[in-house]
């Protein structure tokens, strides 16, 4: 164990270690967070916006944004929420259905602590987002089960399998298990869930009770068709409706990690389970300053000209990798082009392990990329696939980047 907190004075999370994006010799392509040059429009937006906020304060509202708030965060920030998405999924989005968060990775926890039966299950993609994984595990009474994923989604006959060997009726919590998944531009896959898979989690979930819980950040992010979200497959007018989805979403990716401002999407029956406990109800909205000032850049459309920026850039950058990929990658390795989000899984000949060929990108081509083993549950399978981010660095870097991997890919399959 550690005997002091040596003081490390990082700027932020990619400023030090196997991250550390200042390297200036190694290329990063893992980092899943948006570049400086996207957020660049920010002082200024949200100088604009801290001004436009702070003055109606003074004027109108007491400097209430200063207050504990309502624990789903305010009326006006909400509906400024639900009107930007119902347009952008073209299917509505309710003010009433949502709880501000501080992103995604808090609203997930909250999710765990409140719903879930601590003797329970949690059913995660055999790949998927590492630190969900790190986060599950941490509430050391829940078991996770990794079910199998296709290039089309989860596959739905193993998802039925694992579900049926373990459901019980809890008596502690509103659920016994709960799916976890990404079915928008997966982490780390990249791939988007069909419509089949998606109706049939959500008749899953009706059949046997437990919750899907949709980590819904990188929606905002197609970049051809606009795909339907789960969440909208889980329909109110259905005979057999009882709300098993909750979409869990942020403005990490578009508006900066740093504000730290997310939202959940419940149903009716899951809403006051969140909304009465004591972590919301103590904090008074999670992040009432901050979601008052991103309400005021909506109103001053600020965000939407920012997400836009940050969506052109991230959507030229993929493009331009993924056709480099497409191109050079050796043809016994596979790639599924992405239609949105941030990450490319590649996957290597059975017979090579990601783990060797990242030491060997490592001394002979300077190039770091994360392992797919960072997603398994149990840290071992995956060893056949990477992952890379198009999201940090901008187009000409990337196309470069994958350039110099395929080639080393290519050296180090002719040497092994
Ligand atoms: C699937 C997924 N969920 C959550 C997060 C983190 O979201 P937030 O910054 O809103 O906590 C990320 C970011 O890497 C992610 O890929």
């Amino acid at each position: 164990m550690l005997k002091s907190n040596a003081e490390r004075k990082l700027k932020h999370l990619f400023d030090g270690g196997d991250w550390n994006v200042y390297e200036p010799n190694i290329l990063k392509l893992g980092v899943g967070a948006p570049g400086t040059d996207i957020m660049a429009a920010n002082c200024d937006n949200f100088r604009a916006a801290t001004d436009h906020c702070l003055e109606r304060e003074k004027r109108e509202n007491q400097s209430l944004i200063f207050q504990y708030g309502p624990p789903s965060g305010t009326f006006e920030v909400r509906r400024e929420i639900s009107t930007y998405f119902t347009e952008m999924f073209q299917s509505p989005v309710n003010s009433e259905d949502l709880i501000i968060t501080t992103g995604a990775t808090q609203g997930f926890h909250l999710i765990l602590s409140t719903m879930l039966d601590f003797e329970g299950f949690v059913f995660v993609d055999e790949y998927t987002f590492m630190v969900a994984l790190d986060m599950i595990k941490h509430f050391s009474t829940l078991t996770i089960v990794p079910v199998k994923l296709n290039d089309d989604g989860v596959d739905l006959r193993d998802l039925e399998e694992q579900v049926f060997k373990r459901r019980f009726q809890s008596k502690k919590k509103e659920f016994w298990g709960i799916y976890y998944t990404i079915p928008t531009y997966h982490n780390p896959t990249g791939i988007l869930f069909s419509p089949e898979v998606c109706r049939g989690i959500v008749q899953l979930a009706r059949k046997y009770d437990f919750l899907v819980v949709c980590d819904d950040v990188y929606n905002i992010l197609s970049y051809g068709e606009k795909p339907t979200r789960l969440m909208s497959y889980d329909v109110r007018t259905d005979a057999d409706f009882g709300g098993h989805v909750i979409s869990n979403g942020s403005f990490s990716k578009v508006l900066g990690p740093g504000v730290r401002l997310g939202w959940l999407e419940l149903p009716p029956r899951l809403k006051p389970i969140i909304d009465g406990c004591g972590f919301a109800n103590s904090s008074g909205c999670f992040n009432n300053y901050t979601s008052g000032i991103v309400g005021s850049l909506f109103e001053l459309k600020l965000a939407q000209k920012q997400i836009a920026v940050a969506y052109e850039a991230y959507k030229e950058r993929m493009l331009a990798t993924t056709q480099v990929l497409r191109d050079e990658l050796p043809a016994c390795c596979k790639l599924v082009s992405p239609t949105g989000g941030y990450f490319i899984w590649v996957r290597i000949p059975d017979q090579l392990d990601c783990r060797e060929f990242l030491k060997y990108c490592l001394e002979n081509h300077k190039i770091y990329f994360i392992v797919g083993t960072r997603f398994s549950a149990d840290g071992q399978s995956g060893k056949q696939f990477f992952r890379l981010s198009i999201a940090f660095y901008p187009k000409e870097k990337l196309v470069d980047g994958a350039r110099r991997l395929c080639n080393a890919l290519k050296d180090y399959i002719v040497k092994h």
